[in-house]
Protein backbone atom coordinates (compact mmCIF):
# COMPACT_ATOMS: atom_id res chain seq x y z
CA UNK A 1 0.00 0.00 0.00
CA UNK A 2 1.41 3.36 -1.21
CA UNK A 3 0.57 6.80 0.37
CA UNK A 4 -0.73 9.44 -2.42
CA UNK A 5 -1.12 13.17 -2.25
CA UNK A 6 -3.97 14.59 -4.56
CA UNK A 7 -3.60 18.40 -4.50
CA UNK A 8 -5.73 19.55 -6.42
CA UNK A 9 -8.68 17.12 -5.89
CA UNK A 10 -11.16 17.77 -9.01
CA UNK A 11 -12.78 16.37 -11.27
CA UNK A 12 -9.65 14.53 -12.48
CA UNK A 13 -8.43 14.60 -9.31
CA UNK A 14 -11.07 12.95 -7.48
CA UNK A 15 -12.03 10.13 -10.11
CA UNK A 16 -7.84 9.57 -9.99
CA UNK A 17 -8.60 9.30 -5.80
CA UNK A 18 -10.99 6.92 -6.39
CA UNK A 19 -8.69 4.47 -8.66
CA UNK A 20 -5.57 5.18 -6.67
CA UNK A 21 -8.09 4.25 -3.28
CA UNK A 22 -9.65 1.14 -5.00
CA UNK A 23 -6.36 -0.20 -6.07
CA UNK A 24 -5.31 -0.58 -2.24
CA UNK A 25 -3.28 2.47 -1.67
CA UNK A 26 -3.95 5.33 1.16
CA UNK A 27 -5.62 8.84 -0.52
CA UNK A 28 -5.15 12.39 0.64
CA UNK A 29 -7.34 14.19 -1.08
CA UNK A 30 -6.49 18.19 -0.82
CA UNK A 31 -7.65 21.06 -2.37
CA UNK A 32 -9.61 24.49 -0.34
CA UNK A 33 -13.07 23.15 0.20
CA UNK A 34 -12.73 19.19 0.46
CA UNK A 35 -16.02 18.60 1.80
CA UNK A 36 -18.04 15.70 -0.03
CA UNK A 37 -14.68 14.02 -1.18
CA UNK A 38 -15.51 9.90 -1.73
CA UNK A 39 -15.53 7.86 0.94
CA UNK A 40 -11.73 6.17 1.55
CA UNK A 41 -10.26 9.88 0.54
CA UNK A 42 -8.52 11.49 3.49
CA UNK A 43 -9.66 15.39 3.27
CA UNK A 44 -7.31 17.94 3.36
CA UNK A 45 -8.14 21.59 3.32
CA UNK A 46 -5.43 24.19 2.01
CA UNK A 47 -5.07 26.25 -0.43
CA UNK A 48 -1.93 26.02 -2.27
CA UNK A 49 -1.03 29.09 -3.03
CA UNK A 50 -0.58 29.77 0.42
CA UNK A 51 2.26 27.92 2.25
CA UNK A 52 1.33 28.48 5.67
CA UNK A 53 -1.50 26.62 4.89
CA UNK A 54 -0.26 23.96 2.74
CA UNK A 55 2.45 23.29 5.46
CA UNK A 56 -0.47 23.09 8.21
CA UNK A 57 -2.17 20.66 6.14
CA UNK A 58 0.65 18.24 5.23
CA UNK A 59 2.01 18.35 9.02
CA UNK A 60 -1.45 16.29 8.96
CA UNK A 61 -0.15 13.26 6.68
CA UNK A 62 2.23 12.16 9.77
CA UNK A 63 3.77 8.56 7.29
CA UNK A 64 5.88 9.34 4.55
CA UNK A 65 4.22 9.87 0.90
CA UNK A 66 5.18 7.97 -1.78
CA UNK A 67 3.40 9.47 -4.60
CA UNK A 68 2.07 13.39 -5.28
CA UNK A 69 -0.27 14.63 -8.06
CA UNK A 70 -0.79 18.23 -8.60
CA UNK A 71 -3.43 18.27 -10.22
CA UNK A 72 -5.50 21.67 -9.39
CA UNK A 73 -6.30 24.14 -12.02
CA UNK A 74 -6.95 28.20 -12.42
CA UNK A 75 -9.91 29.64 -10.86
CA UNK A 76 -10.48 32.22 -14.19
CA UNK A 77 -8.90 32.68 -17.22
CA UNK A 78 -6.17 35.39 -16.43
CA UNK A 79 -2.84 35.41 -16.05
CA UNK A 80 -2.56 36.17 -12.19
CA UNK A 81 -4.74 33.18 -12.29
CA UNK A 82 -3.01 31.07 -13.93
CA UNK A 83 0.26 32.04 -12.44
CA UNK A 84 -0.91 31.36 -8.89
CA UNK A 85 -2.94 28.12 -9.59
CA UNK A 86 0.06 26.72 -11.32
CA UNK A 87 3.56 28.08 -10.36
CA UNK A 88 3.24 29.30 -7.62
CA UNK A 89 1.15 26.59 -5.99
CA UNK A 90 3.42 23.64 -6.94
CA UNK A 91 6.29 25.83 -6.41
CA UNK A 92 5.08 26.00 -2.80
CA UNK A 93 3.98 21.55 -2.70
CA UNK A 94 7.59 21.72 -3.41
CA UNK A 95 8.99 23.77 -1.08
CA UNK A 96 6.70 21.64 1.59
CA UNK A 97 7.62 18.49 0.02
CA UNK A 98 11.39 19.37 0.45
CA UNK A 99 10.60 20.59 4.32
CA UNK A 100 9.48 16.91 5.06
CA UNK A 101 12.60 15.36 3.34
CA UNK A 102 10.02 13.80 1.61
CA UNK A 103 11.72 11.40 -1.20
CA UNK A 104 8.02 10.11 -3.27
CA UNK A 105 8.78 7.37 -6.10
CA UNK A 106 6.62 10.00 -8.41
CA UNK A 107 5.30 13.55 -8.17
CA UNK A 108 3.01 14.53 -11.14
CA UNK A 109 1.77 17.18 -12.81
CA UNK A 110 -0.73 17.98 -14.98
CA UNK A 111 0.14 19.79 -17.74
CA UNK A 112 -1.76 21.05 -20.80
CA UNK A 113 -1.86 21.01 -24.43
CA UNK A 114 -1.56 24.91 -24.58
CA UNK A 115 2.35 24.00 -24.53
CA UNK A 116 2.22 23.43 -28.23
CA UNK A 117 0.97 27.05 -30.99
CA UNK A 118 1.15 24.18 -33.69
CA UNK A 119 -2.09 25.21 -35.20
CA UNK A 120 -1.48 23.89 -38.99
CA UNK A 121 -2.66 20.28 -38.33
CA UNK A 122 1.12 18.40 -37.86
CA UNK A 123 1.68 16.37 -35.16
CA UNK A 124 3.41 17.14 -32.03
CA UNK A 125 4.91 14.69 -29.62
CA UNK A 126 7.24 15.18 -27.00
CA UNK A 127 10.35 16.42 -28.82
CA UNK A 128 7.59 18.88 -30.53
CA UNK A 129 8.91 22.65 -29.86
CA UNK A 130 6.86 24.53 -27.38
CA UNK A 131 6.31 27.86 -28.07
CA UNK A 132 3.28 28.92 -26.84
CA UNK A 133 0.81 32.09 -27.87
CA UNK A 134 -0.39 32.60 -24.99
CA UNK A 135 -0.16 32.88 -20.77
CA UNK A 136 -1.63 29.99 -20.45
CA UNK A 137 1.08 27.74 -22.53
CA UNK A 138 3.59 29.91 -20.89
CA UNK A 139 2.42 29.33 -17.53
CA UNK A 140 1.94 25.70 -17.70
CA UNK A 141 5.67 25.38 -19.14
CA UNK A 142 6.99 27.50 -16.26
CA UNK A 143 5.16 24.93 -14.37
CA UNK A 144 6.61 22.24 -16.01
CA UNK A 145 10.22 23.74 -15.04
CA UNK A 146 9.43 24.01 -11.42
CA UNK A 147 8.57 19.99 -11.42
CA UNK A 148 11.69 19.45 -13.68
CA UNK A 149 13.84 21.17 -11.38
CA UNK A 150 12.59 19.93 -7.97
CA UNK A 151 14.85 17.10 -7.90
CA UNK A 152 11.98 14.49 -7.28
CA UNK A 153 11.00 11.71 -9.69
CA UNK A 154 8.96 14.18 -12.08
CA UNK A 155 6.61 13.88 -14.82
CA UNK A 156 4.43 16.37 -16.47
CA UNK A 157 1.58 14.86 -18.21
CA UNK A 158 0.20 17.04 -21.22
CA UNK A 159 -3.71 16.77 -21.25
CA UNK A 160 -6.13 18.04 -24.52
CA UNK A 161 -9.43 19.15 -23.34
CA UNK A 162 -10.84 17.00 -20.69
CA UNK A 163 -14.06 15.82 -21.54
CA UNK A 164 -16.36 13.04 -19.57
CA UNK A 165 -19.74 12.36 -16.98
CA UNK A 166 -20.86 16.40 -16.93
CA UNK A 167 -18.67 17.89 -19.40
CA UNK A 168 -19.84 17.49 -22.11
CA UNK A 169 -20.19 21.07 -23.95
CA UNK A 170 -19.42 19.72 -27.31
CA UNK A 171 -22.26 17.36 -27.11
CA UNK A 172 -24.61 20.13 -25.90
CA UNK A 173 -23.67 22.28 -28.59
CA UNK A 174 -24.25 19.95 -31.36
CA UNK A 175 -27.60 19.18 -29.98
CA UNK A 176 -28.74 22.79 -29.46
CA UNK A 177 -28.12 23.53 -33.11
CA UNK A 178 -25.13 26.32 -32.36
CA UNK A 179 -22.36 24.15 -34.09
CA UNK A 180 -22.01 23.61 -37.68
CA UNK A 181 -19.97 21.54 -39.44
CA UNK A 182 -16.28 23.17 -40.02
CA UNK A 183 -16.02 23.27 -43.82
CA UNK A 184 -12.43 22.61 -45.67
CA UNK A 185 -9.97 21.48 -44.96
CA UNK A 186 -9.27 18.75 -41.95
CA UNK A 187 -9.28 20.01 -38.26
CA UNK A 188 -7.99 18.08 -35.46
CA UNK A 189 -8.85 18.60 -31.76
CA UNK A 190 -7.34 16.35 -28.91
CA UNK A 191 -9.35 15.40 -26.35
CA UNK A 192 -9.23 12.98 -23.36
CA UNK A 193 -11.96 11.23 -21.20
CA UNK A 194 -12.00 12.40 -17.40
CA UNK A 195 -11.24 8.68 -16.57
CA UNK A 196 -8.41 8.34 -19.05
CA UNK A 197 -6.84 11.65 -17.61
CA UNK A 198 -6.93 9.96 -14.65
CA UNK A 199 -6.91 6.37 -15.54
CA UNK A 200 -3.12 7.47 -17.09
CA UNK A 201 -1.47 9.28 -14.03
CA UNK A 202 -3.04 5.85 -11.87
CA UNK A 203 -0.86 3.77 -14.40
CA UNK A 204 2.24 6.31 -14.02
CA UNK A 205 1.66 6.58 -10.46
CA UNK A 206 1.71 2.48 -10.10
CA UNK A 207 4.71 2.44 -12.15
CA UNK A 208 6.48 4.57 -10.19
CA UNK A 209 5.91 2.75 -6.85
CA UNK A 210 6.88 -0.67 -8.40
CA UNK A 211 10.31 1.66 -9.04
CA UNK A 212 10.06 1.99 -12.99
CA UNK A 213 12.00 4.97 -14.28
CA UNK A 214 9.44 7.13 -16.21
CA UNK A 215 10.18 9.44 -18.80
CA UNK A 216 9.74 13.23 -17.85
CA UNK A 217 6.74 14.19 -20.02
CA UNK A 218 4.02 12.41 -21.61
CA UNK A 219 1.23 13.24 -23.81
CA UNK A 220 -2.17 11.97 -22.82
CA UNK A 221 -4.81 12.46 -25.75
CA UNK A 222 -7.47 10.41 -27.60
CA UNK A 223 -8.29 11.93 -30.92
CA UNK A 224 -4.93 11.65 -32.18
CA UNK A 225 -5.25 8.66 -33.26
CA UNK A 226 -8.55 9.80 -35.54
CA UNK A 227 -8.30 13.25 -36.07
CA UNK A 228 -11.60 14.45 -34.64
CA UNK A 229 -13.22 17.35 -36.72
CA UNK A 230 -13.75 19.70 -34.62
CA UNK A 231 -17.57 21.89 -35.15
CA UNK A 232 -17.23 25.40 -36.22
CA UNK A 233 -19.01 28.65 -35.06
CA UNK A 234 -22.02 30.40 -36.31
CA UNK A 235 -22.68 33.52 -36.98
CA UNK A 236 -19.57 34.82 -34.59
CA UNK A 237 -20.28 32.32 -31.77
CA UNK A 238 -16.87 30.98 -30.94
CA UNK A 239 -15.95 27.91 -32.37
CA UNK A 240 -16.41 24.46 -30.09
CA UNK A 241 -13.20 23.78 -28.35
CA UNK A 242 -12.40 27.57 -28.54
CA UNK A 243 -12.56 28.71 -24.59
CA UNK A 244 -12.93 32.42 -25.71
CA UNK A 245 -14.07 34.30 -28.82
CA UNK A 246 -10.26 35.65 -28.69
CA UNK A 247 -8.43 32.27 -29.21
CA UNK A 248 -8.64 29.87 -32.20
CA UNK A 249 -9.66 26.80 -32.09
CA UNK A 250 -6.27 24.85 -31.75
CA UNK A 251 -5.41 22.69 -34.53
CA UNK A 252 -2.80 19.98 -34.45
CA UNK A 253 -2.63 16.50 -33.85
CA UNK A 254 -0.97 15.17 -30.60
CA UNK A 255 0.76 11.24 -30.40
CA UNK A 256 0.37 9.42 -27.29
CA UNK A 257 2.61 6.71 -28.37
CA UNK A 258 4.96 7.36 -25.24
CA UNK A 259 2.07 6.89 -22.76
CA UNK A 260 0.86 3.54 -24.73
CA UNK A 261 4.93 2.51 -24.82
CA UNK A 262 4.68 2.41 -20.95
CA UNK A 263 1.59 -0.48 -21.12
CA UNK A 264 -1.26 2.16 -20.91
CA UNK A 265 -4.13 0.65 -22.44
CA UNK A 266 -6.86 3.82 -22.87
CA UNK A 267 -10.49 2.92 -21.74
CA UNK A 268 -11.84 5.39 -24.25
CA UNK A 269 -9.32 4.94 -27.27
CA UNK A 270 -11.45 7.31 -29.89
CA UNK A 271 -13.95 10.02 -29.11
CA UNK A 272 -16.27 7.44 -30.64
CA UNK A 273 -16.63 5.54 -27.30
CA UNK A 274 -16.00 8.51 -25.25
CA UNK A 275 -18.79 10.58 -26.83
CA UNK A 276 -21.18 7.41 -27.14
CA UNK A 277 -20.76 7.08 -23.34
CA UNK A 278 -21.18 11.01 -22.81
CA UNK A 279 -24.34 11.05 -24.77
CA UNK A 280 -25.53 8.05 -23.22
CA UNK A 281 -25.37 9.57 -19.78
CA UNK A 282 -27.23 13.00 -20.83
CA UNK A 283 -30.20 11.78 -22.68
CA UNK A 284 -30.84 9.42 -19.06
CA UNK A 285 -30.69 12.85 -17.37
N1 LIG B 1 -10.10 20.83 -18.19
C1 LIG B 1 -9.35 20.62 -19.25
O1 LIG B 1 -9.82 20.50 -20.39
C2 LIG B 1 -7.84 20.48 -19.06
C3 LIG B 1 -7.02 20.36 -20.18
C4 LIG B 1 -5.66 20.20 -19.97
C5 LIG B 1 -5.13 20.15 -18.69
N2 LIG B 1 -5.97 20.30 -17.64
C6 LIG B 1 -5.40 20.25 -16.29
O2 LIG B 1 -5.87 19.11 -15.62
C7 LIG B 1 -5.93 19.36 -14.23
C8 LIG B 1 -7.25 18.91 -13.67
O3 LIG B 1 -8.29 19.63 -14.28
P1 LIG B 1 -9.78 19.51 -13.74
O4 LIG B 1 -10.66 19.70 -14.89
O5 LIG B 1 -9.89 18.25 -12.90
O6 LIG B 1 -9.85 20.78 -12.77
P2 LIG B 1 -10.98 21.11 -11.69
O7 LIG B 1 -12.14 20.20 -11.78
O8 LIG B 1 -11.24 22.58 -11.77
O9 LIG B 1 -10.28 20.75 -10.32
C9 LIG B 1 -9.23 21.48 -9.82
C10 LIG B 1 -9.31 21.42 -8.31
O10 LIG B 1 -8.24 22.17 -7.80
C11 LIG B 1 -8.66 22.75 -6.59
N3 LIG B 1 -7.90 23.97 -6.46
C12 LIG B 1 -7.84 25.03 -7.28
N4 LIG B 1 -7.04 25.97 -6.79
C13 LIG B 1 -6.57 25.48 -5.61
C14 LIG B 1 -5.72 26.01 -4.61
N5 LIG B 1 -5.19 27.24 -4.71
N6 LIG B 1 -5.46 25.25 -3.54
C15 LIG B 1 -6.00 24.01 -3.41
N7 LIG B 1 -6.81 23.47 -4.31
C16 LIG B 1 -7.11 24.21 -5.40
C17 LIG B 1 -10.15 23.05 -6.74
O11 LIG B 1 -10.86 22.84 -5.52
P3 LIG B 1 -11.14 24.05 -4.48
O12 LIG B 1 -11.81 25.12 -5.28
O13 LIG B 1 -11.98 23.42 -3.40
O14 LIG B 1 -9.81 24.46 -3.98
C18 LIG B 1 -10.60 21.99 -7.75
O15 LIG B 1 -11.31 20.96 -7.13
C19 LIG B 1 -5.64 20.84 -14.05
O16 LIG B 1 -4.29 21.00 -13.68
C20 LIG B 1 -5.86 21.41 -15.41
O17 LIG B 1 -5.11 22.56 -15.66
C21 LIG B 1 -7.30 20.46 -17.79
Amino acid sequence: MARCLVAGCGYVGTALAVMLRDAGHRVFGLKRRPAGLPEGVTPLAADLADANSLAAALARIEAPLDVVVYAAAADHGDDAAYRRAYVDGLRNLVAALHARDATPAGVFFTSSTAVYAQDDGSWVDESSPTEPGDFRGGRMLEAEAVLAASGFPAVSLRLGGIYGPGRTRLVESVRSGRATLRTGPPHFGNRIHRDDAAGALAHLASLAISGRALASLYLGWIASQLGMPEPAARDGEPAVGARDANRAASNKRCSNARLRATGYRFRFPTFREGYTEAIAATTSR
